[in-house]
Formats: C-alpha cells, sequence, structure tokens
C-alpha cells in the first residue's frame, strides 16, 4: 500500500514535471545572474551534475529514486564517464564536455559538483555566479585562498542553497547520538575516537589504485597533492565533521603525523595517518586513518573500516554510517554508576519508568551494549532479554526528549531530498556552507599540520591564503 502511494506521488510529478513551462529568467541586475526561479512548489528542482565519475554515478543511482528532483543536464570531461552517467539516470538529460555550457542552461535550476577536489572551488563559483543553486561534495574547498573567496561569494548569494555532502549530518542515528551528546545522557562528553581503515594491500580500491599517466593523468587525482587532499580530505573529512558536530564548534588546534610507508607508486600522498584535535572546551578527538589493515574495534568487530566513539561520563556511543548494503550502527554502552548515587522513583512516577531506569544503571558498564535501534517500542512480553533492555533503554531515553526515529533510509536519500526541498523553501541545508567551510579548513590545516610537523590553530586560516601569506 505505501509502496503504491509513492508510486502514484512520483507519476504525479512526472507528470508535473512534464508539462513545466520554460523557466522563468530574471533579468540580470547590474551584470549578476538572477537566480535560477524553482517553478511552482508542486513541481521538481530541475538539475544538472558536473562530473559523472565514481560519486556522481552513485548519486545519481539514488536521484533516480528522489521525487522532488530531476536531471535534465549532465557533463564529464570523460566521454566514458559521461556515458555512464547516461546510462544510471536513463532519462535522456542533455549532455555537456564543458561545465560553462551547462551552466548557461536557464532550465537547470540547480547543480551537483561532483568533481574532483581541486576543481570544486571554480566551477562552484561559477554555479553561484550563473545564479544556480549548488550541491558540493566534500570539502568545498581545497585551498586557503579560496576558503576566504568561497565565504565571499556565497554571502553575496545567500538566496542561493549552498549544501555540502557531509551525509552523516542526514543520519537520524547520528542526529538522535547529537541529541544525547546535548540533553548530557553521555556526561560530560569529552572524547572522541575516529578511524578509517582499509586495507588497499589485500582490498585495492580502483579509486586508490595508482592508474596509467601518473600525475599527467586526472584519474589519478586522489593520490597527488597537487589535486587531492589525500586521506584527510576523502576520510578525515567526515568524521571531524562529526566531532564538531557533537563538540559543538571547530577546533581550536591539531597536531599529526602522517607518512607514505608502503603504497609507494609514485603517489605523493600520505598512505597512514594519525591526528589529535583539541577543541575550545578541552574535548579531543584522536584520529586514524590507515591502509594496510581494515578491522574496526566497535560492534564486536562485526564491521570493518570506519566508524567513531564518542566518550562521557555517563556512557558511550559506537557509531558508524551506513551504506547500500549495510544500515547505520549505534551502541550505547552505560558507564558504572557514581558510587554514592542511589536510584529512587519520583513521588506518583509510574512504576514501568523506574524499571526503565533501574534495568539501564543495573546492566551498565561494561555487561554490554544496548543498540539504539529498533522499530517497536510495545511490550509484547514476548521479548528476549536484549530486546527488553533496548525497548527499556529506548523509551527512557524519549522520557528524556530524545527523539528517536529509524534509519529506514540512507542518509544520502535523505540529503538529496532535502536539498531540493532547501532550493525551494529557501531553508538553511543542514550541511550548509558554515558546516562545509569547518570541515574544509580541518582539512587543509591537518595536512599542514602533519606536512610541517607543528600544532597548527584554526585562527591561522584567516591569515592562510590572504595576499603576501605564506603558501600552505
Ligand atoms: N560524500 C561522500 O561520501 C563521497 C564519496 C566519494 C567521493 N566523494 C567526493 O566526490 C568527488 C568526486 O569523486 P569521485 O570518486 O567521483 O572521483 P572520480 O575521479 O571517480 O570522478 C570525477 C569525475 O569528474 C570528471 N571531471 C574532472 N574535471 C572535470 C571538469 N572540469 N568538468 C567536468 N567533469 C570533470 C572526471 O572526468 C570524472 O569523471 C570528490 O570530491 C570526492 O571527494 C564524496
Amino acid at each position: 500500500m505505501a509502496e503504491q502511494t509513492d508510486l502514484s506521488r512520483r507519476d504525479l510529478l512526472k507528470a508535473a514535471g512534464a508539462v513545466t513551462a520554460a523557466a522563468t529568467v530574471v533579468p540580470a541586475i547590474q551584470g549578476a545572474p538572477a537566480i535560477q526561479k524553482v517553478r511552482a512548489a508542486n513541481e521538481q528542482v530541475q538539475f544538472g551534475m558536473i562530473g559523472t565519475g565514481s560519486r556522481g554515478t552513485y548519486l545519481l543511482k539514488h536521484l533516480k529514486n528522489i521525487d522532488n528532483g530531476r536531471c535534465v543536464a549532465l557533463c564529464d570531461i570523460n566521454q566514458e564517464n559521461l556515458g555512464h552517467g547516461v546510462t544510471t539516470i536513463a532519462n535522456n538529460p542533455k549532455t555537456f564536455k564543458d561545465y560553462r555550457e551547462l551552466l548557461t542552461q536557464k532550465d537547470v535550476d540547480a547543480v551537483f559538483v561532483t568533481v574532483p577536489l581541486f576543481v570544486h572551488f571554480p566551477i562552484t563559483r561559477d554555479a553561484l555566479m550563473a545564479g544556480k543553486h549548488v550541491f558540493c561534495e566534500k570539502c568545498l574547498v581545497f585551498k586557503p585562498e579560496e576558503v576566504h573567496a568561497l565565504r565571499a561569494l556565497a554571502a553575496e548569494h545567500s538566496k542561493q542553497t549552498l549544501q555540502t555532502g557531509l551525509q552523516r549530518r542526514y543520519s537520524y542515528f547520528y542526529q538522535t547520538v547529537k541529541q544525547m551528546v546535548d540533553k548530557g545522557i553521555l556526561g560530560d562528553v569529552h572524547h572522541m575516537h575516529a578511524q578509517w581503515h582499509r586495507n588497499m594491500i589485500n582490498k585495492p580500491s580502483s579509486l586508490w589504485t595508482m592508474k596509467p599517466g601518473g600525475e599527467g593523468n586526472i584519474a589519478n587525482w586522489r593520490v597527488f597533492r597537487s589535486m587531492s587532499g589525500g586521506l584527510t580530505a576523502e576520510l578525515t573529512s567526515h568524521q571531524v565533521d562529526v566531532a564538531d558536530w557533537m563538540f559543538g564548534s571547530e577546533p581550536e588546534f591539531v597536531m599529526g603525523l602522517g607518512s607514505l610507508d608502503t603504497l609507494k607508486d609514485g603517489r605523493d600522498i600520505n598512505d597512514n595517518i594519525q591526528l589529535i584535535y583539541k577543541y575550545p572546551k578541552g574535548q579531543k578527538l584522536t584520529y586514524s586513518s590507515i591502509s594496510t589493515n581494515q578491522f574496526l574495534p566497535y560492534f564486536d568487530g562485526n564491521r570493518p573500516e570506519m566508524g567513531e566513539i564518542i566518550m562521557g561520563t555517563d556512557g558511550t556511543v559506537e557509531i558508524t554510517v551506513g551504506d547500500d548494503v549495510h544500515p547505520a550502527i549505534a551502541w550505547w554502552y552505560r558507564e558504572p554508576p557514581k558510587a554514592a548515587a542511589t536510584v529512587t522513583p519520583a513521588a506518583g512516577q509510574k512504576k514501568e519508568t523506574f524499571v526503565a531506569g533501574a534495568t539501564m544503571v543495573a546492566s551498565g558498564g561494561a555487561n554490554g551494549p544496548i543498540p539504539i535501534m529498533t522499530s517497536d517500542l510495545q511490550f509484547t512480553g514476548q521479548e528476549g532479554f536484549l530486546n527488553r533492555e533496548v525497548k527499556f533503554a529506548r523509551r527512557w531515553l524519549m522520557a528524556k526528549g530524545v527523539m528517536l526515529q529509524e534509519e529506514q533510509r540512507n542518509p544520502v536519500d535523505v540529503e538529496l531530498e532535502s536539498f531540493f526541498q532547501n532550493c525551494r523553501d529557501g531553508k538553511r541545508p543542514l550541511a550548509d556552507i558554515e558546516v562545509g567551510m569547518a570541515d574544509a579548513v580541518a582539512v587543509i590545516l591537518s595536512n599542514l599540520a602533519m606536512d610541517e610537523g607543528r600544532k597548527v590553530y584554526f585562527n591561522e586560516i584567516d591569515k592562510l591564503g590572504l595576499p603576501g601569506a605564506k603558501k600552505s
């Protein structure tokens, strides 16, 4: 039934899209193109995508099923990749080799910038100046000078939506954990550890494998510093963003070690990095990304590669974002109760609520995790021990005002739908320019800290990249 409803809604929107009149283009004021108007509220946002490589095609696969956007144009300098994009979206979009031509298309309201990092800024800049809404993959920018330039430009184009591809911000699980942190459920949260470990020896990734042509081949962009921020940009960026979010601020400084020890095939990025971030209130994120082992010591070792652990005085959460195959997981462990604390039900409190609290405290500490997920909060009397614990825990969280939602969808779908929604309603995206810029700055400064072997303060970005400043 639900599926039928979805289908008919989608059909309706498609039909609406089919009779769309030509875009209304308001004449440019003082030479600046007007914002591409998203037409009537019941219509789809018409988008183009620039860069139909690995990520672009992945997003197109998801975009195919998002009702409130419709692909009308694709662009890639690589004909084969452009072809993959066209086949994936399968609705006969216009195609371009030069992104500037795509940007002149009046029926394009919004663009996805899914090109290598070193060209994020020029394309995002040109798209904003052409009046388009922009979804730019992380990291928003590559160089310090681009930080200043994009900030200024985005301020001039503040009515256009500018979202960055940090999908954890759109995960209901991460949002729930953020509420747990903010409501003090984990006590004082001072520490986070995050890792993204992969075994590129036993399980090579085509994205990180050197192709013929070395640095001259743009397909190798990820492994050369002239085009990429390496592991820091591609992996750490997602997780330092989680720390910024949970801790509620950007770091104060970063220090780290990075080296190229194993994958010596001509690349010049590090194949392992270790970073420590200190936040203004004393919180710390310790971080590791290596390329020779994929073990993840969370979730009983059942998931490989990546995850974050958020540690407070009253509890811990292990969390990892999902993908198309594996859903997101979050496990919650309680610390042992304070020695002097006694749990007494408040006068008039329902016995069940008290039992829930007591159950949580009694099974806390090292006694095992509580997965923060289950679909049914009603007790049937048939639950096994763990299931009952989960339900009690979730009911208790709800009693504390933590609104729980299931991770029923890949956060990527949520971020895409939300982008189109924000193009229409003008609201700020969850992963807006501030979030995206803080993330990009963290990547730039982390690499600087490792390259120069020193503690780099985040306020250094204010001077870096300005005329006369030393190059990063
Ligand atoms: N959010 C995420 O989880 C996530 C995951 C993977 C990649 N990404 C990001 O997506 C971006 C793209 O990564 P990818 O893995 O798809 O790389 P890729 O090399 O597979 O694809 C990039 C594509 O851009 C094209 N391109 C390069 N310059 C162009 C230009 N001037 N005009 C038009 N097309 C151009 C290339 O030909 C290629 O097809 C990167 O910034 C990466 O960090 C984000």
